[in-house]
């Protein structure tokens, strides 16, 4: 029999090396092959960009019943394990996230879904807020540029590894083309949500300062990412979250 280490037990996958391989194991016996399928595809799109700091996409199978997707595994620590053994180079790793999320946002896929789409169905779908709400949410996600950038989508510590031969981005299930300032509004929202609110606050900062872009101008795809969060049902999040989506500034 393989030999197989479990590295992460997260809510909906578990994650065992195998065999030199990272292997993303779906928990749910009767997780829908299409949302399996959905995170092989768009991960091979992005390697289909050229960008380099992604592990290749090794196999698709089944382990104990269960669907999985291998991963070539990146042997290292994860930002976020970092983060926390030498809290001192907080300042040194959020400013070498920000250069990578920089880079990615240089490249482009015209296949991989799209970041307003996605956050459209979002509003759309949501219970929790009124169709007045949705209504001025929806307006004002209309009003924004519309871009086609490589976005993450869920660009945080835990999703970044650093290996002897530098950084390695994994969990692509959630990228999207669109607008750069959104996927930074995302991750400043991952902050905030995992009560780093200062490094949220400092991610902003280098994130502007680097790209001489306005803080206003990500500050207005707060809302609009916040919404999309909200459809997770996290009870966790919930306020936090409805109190973003009341933010919205339409002038
Ligand atoms: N290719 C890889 N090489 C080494 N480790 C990996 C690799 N891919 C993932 N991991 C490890 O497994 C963890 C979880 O993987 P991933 O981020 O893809 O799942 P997740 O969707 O965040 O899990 P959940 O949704 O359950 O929180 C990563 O944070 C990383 O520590
Ligand atoms: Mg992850």
């Amino acid at each position: 029999m393989e030999h197989k280490r479990l590295i992460s037990d997260g809510d909906k996958v578990q994650v065992y090396e195998i065999e030199g391989n990272a292997v993303k194991v779906f928990k749910d016996p009767h997780e829908p092959k299409s949302v399996v399928l959905y995170e092989a595809l768009t991960h091979t799109r992005v390697e289909e960009t050229g960008y380099a700091r992604i592990p290749s996409l090794e196999e698709i199978k089944k382990v104990d019943g269960k669907w999985a997707v291998a991963y070539k595994f990146i042997k290292g620590k994860t930002l976020a394990e970092l983060m926390k053994e030498n809290p001192e180079k907080v300042d040194e790793y959020l400013s070498m996230m920000v250069d990578l999320q920089i880079e990615i946002n240089s490249y482009r896929s015209a296949k991989v879904s799209r970041l307003k789409d996605y956050i459209k169905r979002s509003i759309e779908g949501l219970d929790v807020i009124d169709d007045v709400k949705k209504y001025e949410l929806l307006t004002h996600l209309e009003s924004m540029p519309k871009h086609v950038k490589l976005c993450h989508g869920d660009f945080t510590p835990d999703n970044i590894i650093i290996s002897e031969d530098g950084a390695y981005v994994v969990d692509w299930l959630k990228a999207k083309q669109g607008n750069a300032s959104a996927d930074i509004a995302k991750t400043y929202l991952r902050f905030c949500l995992s009560h780093r609110t200062e490094y949220a606050e400092k991610y902003l900062k280098l994130y502007c300062a680097k790209t001489g872009t306005a803080v206003k101008y990500v500050q207005d795809w707060l809302p609009l990412v916040a919404a999309a969060q909200l459809k997770f049902r996290r009870p966790e999040e919930r306020e936090l979250l409805l109190t973003w989506i009341d933010i919205v500034d339409y002038n």
